[in-house]
This record gives structure tokens, sequence and C-alpha cells, in this order.
């Protein structure tokens, strides 16, 4: 079969990553979550108490940085590695959420995270979502999709998703986190959050899991 890159991109908390996953597995292809790098890179960062406004120390601080993807046997799912220790985990707390956007936006960080998304799609084959996948990242992508979802039905997915492992968290305070990080991700000065001109919206306010995915499965089957 054809191997082609899909693109996925889109406001936080959309279910960008979900759907990529499932298409992915359908299509028997790659899935990487780029939003995964740079949570991980913004955990480096409050561990190692890097300066952001000190471009040097950034520099030195990306040197020290391995990312991988692994597949996690007990779960099938892919989990990204930092320096040798799976953080899948730590990455998905407020505390990143609350960072990662002002890390996302620095130049140096921009690279770094794009070069390497740029070499896992040289074979193709490959399910990607984040902010700038269509735009920078991927620009010849075969399929670029650009989701969006309202702020009520985003906020109380991703609620409902963090209620479990945090208790102590409001809706209000998700609310607030999904829009500054919307915020800024789409008025930074590198790459920021834009429709490609070439992407299909996918709006899943109304939609279910199933039906989304039979609606980006169809507009990859008419490109293979
Ligand atoms: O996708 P996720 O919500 O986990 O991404 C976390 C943050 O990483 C985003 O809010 C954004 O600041 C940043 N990001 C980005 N570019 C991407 C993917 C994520 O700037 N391609």
């Amino acid at each position: 079969m054809k191997k082609i890159i899909i693109t996925i991109d889109g406001y936080s908390s959309c279910g960008k990553s979900t759907l990529a996953k499932q298409l992915a597995k359908r299509l028997d292809y790659i899935f990487i979550d780029s939003g995964a790098m740079y949570r991980a890179i913004t955990l480096y960062f409050l561990d190692n108490k890097v300066d952001i406004q000190d471009p040097t120390t950034i520099e030195s601080a990306l040197a020290k940085i391995q990312l991988e993807f692994k597949n996690n046997n007990h779960t099938g799912q892919s989990d990204i590695w930092l320096n040798g220790e799976n953080v899948e985990k730590a990455i998905r707390t407020m505390k990143i959420s609350n960072h990662v956007s002002e890390v996302a936006a620095l130049e140096a960080v921009r690279h770094y995270a794009v070069s390497q998304q740029q070499a896992m799609g040289e074979k193709k084959g490959i399910v990607m979502d984040g902010r700038d996948i269509g735009t920078t990242v991927f620009p010849k992508a075969e399929l670029k999709i650009f989701m969006t979802a309202s702020i009520e039905v985003r906020t109380h997915r991703r609620y409902d998703e963090l209620k479990p492992k945090f208790p102590d968290i409001s809706l209000e305070e998700v609310k607030e986190n999904l829009l500054k990080r919307d915020l800024i991700d789409s008025t930074r000065k590198i790459s920021p959050l834009r429709q490609a001109k070439d992407a299909i919206t996918l709006d899943n306010s109304k939609l279910s899991m199933p039906q989304q995915l039979d609606i980006a499965a169809g507009w990859a089957a008419e490109i293979l």
C-alpha cells in the first residue's frame, strides 16, 4: 500500500491524539504525539531549573536531552522516554500543562523538536498530531486534518481524563489552562498554531470516536 504523511493539528484537547492513534492503527502506520515531546522537554527544564530567558542555558540543556518513543507492552501504546526513563505519566500533570506552551514557544526548542519530527517522517507511513505539523513540520503532507471542538466539549473531555488521576482538579482550572495554552500557541512568533490552507476541518463536538475515525479513514482512502 502507498505510504503517506497524515497531519492532525488543532487546539488543545480536541481529541487529536486519540484520533491519530486510531487512524495509525487502522492504516498500520506509525503514530507520533508531537505534544509529548514538548511536554518531556518541559519536564526536563522544570526538573533541572533551566532558565528559559537564557538562550545559552537552553541550548546546553537541549544538548543533554534524548527523546525516544517506545512501545509499551502492557498498554500497547507508544510511550515517550526522556534520557532512558519512561515519562509518559509524568508529562500529563497540570504542572507540565501550565508551563509547556512557554517552553514550546522558544526558538531553540522548536528547532530541536521539529528536526526530530521531520526525521521520523522520512519513510512516510506516519500520523503525527500537534499544532504546526501541517504548516511547518510536513508542509507537503498528503492529508492534513485540522480538528476543532467547542471549548465546553474540550474542557469536559480533559476534565474527565484528569479527574481520576487528580481528584482535586476543577472544571474552571482545566478551562483556564486550555484557553491560556490556545492563546500562547496561536500567537507565538515561531510556527504558531494555524490551519494550513490545504487542511480539511473536522469539528468533532458532536461526533463519536468511531464516527471521527470513519471520516478520517475515508479521506485517507481517497488518496491511498
Ligand atoms: O498536544 P498537547 O496538548 O499535549 O501539547 C502540549 C503543548 O505542546 C501545546 O499546548 C503546545 O504548546 C505544544 N505543542 C506545540 N507544537 C506541537 C505540539 C504541541 O507547540 N506540534
